[in-house]
């Protein structure tokens, strides 16, 4: 089975760069995930952006840190399982951390979302979070899903601690936060591992957001409100071959839209 797995779509730039690709490859993967926590400029996502996303063709959106800055969320979580939210979120928390889902080979998928806790709120434990969610799901009965992960995590030593601490037991383990992409892809006892998927937005910006406003904070100390960078915007993806539940291979994107 292929996967497409596109990191965080920042704004317009990134939704617009998203939609673009997608139109040119969504026929080429069985199951695609999107994560959305960025779009409503750089602040969580709207149902309109959610419908943008389904649109175009990916199978699930996954939030993060931003999940709760457009209210429109609320009521998506608790109303489709094409959006998941961080599973360790306290219980009672709207919505779904997992969701399981026929991919158009007819295969299922299941997609998590987890969210680290360095640099970040304080939520529960996302490794005993994993852990509690691996015992839930089948295994030994036939009805196993390759199981894919996006940890959402500022700090490297967290997201790669994670990749030990899930592999063998879920395809692919995929961090996403912090906006640049890595290149330390690998396969690890059949899961693939990649620190972080990078931003699908303007590259030449402070993580999405102007430089301007970001220095004005860095230099003086002051507060000042972020806005969205305003140009053309690459996609950071990962594309990822499963092979029944074990990732097999893992391969990096980056594109831009021809000129
Ligand atoms: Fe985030």
């Amino acid at each position: 089975m292929r996967v497409l797995f596109i990191g965080d779509v920042f704004g317009n730039p990134g939704l617009a760069v998203a939609k673009s690709y997608l139109a040119e490859v969504r026929d080429d993967y069985d199951f695609i995930i999107v994560n959305g926590e960025n779009v409503a400029g750089g602040f969580g996502i709207t149902r309109k952006h959610f419908t943008q996303f389904l649109d175009a063709g990916a199978d699930v959106v996954t939030l993060g840190n931003h999940t709760w800055d457009a209210h429109d969320a609320y009521g998506l979580l608790e109303e489709t399982p094409r959006l998941i939210r961080p599973l360790n979120y306290p219980p009672g928390a709207p919505g779904l951390g997992y969701t399981t889902l026929a991919a158009r080979s007819g295969e299922r998928v299941t997609v998590v979302q987890a969210m680290g806790r360095i640099f970040l709120p304080a939520l529960d434990c996302p490794f005993r979070a994993m852990d509690d969610l691996l015992e839930t799901l089948p295994t030994g009965t036939g009805a196993e899903t390759p199981i894919i992960v996006d940890f959402h995590a500022e700090a490297t030593s967290e997201k790669k601690a994670m990749g030990e601490f899930l592999a063998g037991r879920v395809a692919a383990v995929i961090g996403t936060h912090t906006h640049v992409q890595t290149a330390d892809e690998i396969i690890k006892r059949g899961t693939a591992y990649l620190t972080d998927v990078g931003m699908t937005g303007v590259q030449d910006s402070a993580i999405g957001m102007r430089f301007d406003e970001v220095l004005y904070r860095f230099t003086t100390g002051l507060p000042r409100r972020y806005k969205p960078a305003d140009a053309p915007g690459t996609v950071c993806a990962v594309a990822l071959t499963l092979s029944g539940t074990k990732g097999a291979q893992i391969e990096r994107i980056q594109w831009q839209a021809p000129a």
